[in-house]
């Protein structure tokens, strides 16, 4: 597990943005796996620039989200389908008809689970997982005792999460409490795993994830039975680690030694 700690909230997202640049221009055809939230934000606001002023093009990638709310309508201002439209889709020149998230809108979840299973498995994966981690430990909304090797279901959402989430939500408005998840064991599949974690609010969970014991309590923690993870942290995310300072020296020299 490598664990990039980086001053700002900025210079970590600018960080994930340039490892995300650099594996799409070495990687034809990429397929990522893409988050939603706001940890990875600044990351898509990054790469909208870099495909703006760098020429940095995503016409031949394949992206599939994490994750999607059950019970929305379609278009749905809410819907993590128009999140990632506005926040990044609709300003780079990606192919809409390559980027899946696992949408249902009949109600046979089953059959859409499986199918989503089905999409990733056939053009041979995902190369490149971006993810975010809840408070709660949680990646994509593979909520804490969720399997570990779980794959893309229905889940029922903590009400931890539910609050968390609150704030994308008007007054008043319906705020779905299940979705649609890849599962631990669909997101451990992908060849490169990249997870950023931003504020303090984020501390206590990147430490369990990173240091704790590997348990479906802290979804994120199976994370270090994968060989290719990335952790970009801002320090303030990164405050509770107790190896802080070892974090800090082995990226100095993997930048020495590896580039
Ligand atoms: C959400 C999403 C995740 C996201 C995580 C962190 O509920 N389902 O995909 O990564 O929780 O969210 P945020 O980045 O807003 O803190």
């Amino acid at each position: 597990m490598r664990v990039v700690i980086l001053p700002s909230e900025k210079e970590a997202s600018n960080f994930a943005a340039g490892f995300i640049e650099n594996f799409i221009v070495n990687k034809e055809n990429a397929a990522l796996g893409l988050a939603t939230g706001s940890s990875v934000l600044l990351t898509y606001e990054s790469l909208i620039k870099k495909h703006n002023s760098d020429g940095l093009s995503f016409k031949d990638i394949t992206t599939f989200n994490l994750d999607e709310y059950v019970g929305l309508k379609p278009g749905h201002t809410q819907s993590y389908r128009h999140y990632m439209n506005h926040k990044l889709f609709n300003h780079i020149d990606i192919d809409k008809k390559n980027t899946y998230i696992p949408e249902c809108f009949n109600n046979d979840y089953e059959l859409c689970c499986e199918n989503y299973e089905s999409k990733i498995k056939s053009i041979g994966g995902v190369d490149l997982q971006l993810l975010g981690l809840g408070t709660n430990g949680h990646i994509g909304f593979n909520e804490p005792t969720s399997s570990l090797s779980s794959r893309t279901r229905v889940k029922t959402l903590t009400e931890n999460t539910v609050a968390n989430n609150a704030r994308f939500f008007d007054d008043k408005e319906f705020q779905p409490s299940i979705a649609v998840t890849m599962g631990i064991g669909t997101i451990m599949d992908a060849d490169n795993i990249i997870l950023i974690g931003l504020g303090k609010h984020k501390s206590k969970a990147v430490a369990d994830l990173v240091e704790g014991p590997i348990s479906s309590f802290c979804p994120g923690s199976v994370l270090q039975n994968h060989q290719n993870v990335v952790i970009v942290l801002d320090s303030l995310a990164a405050s509770e680690l107790k190896l802080y300072d070892y974090y800090i020296h082995t990226e100095k020299m993997y930048l020495k030694f590896m580039c």
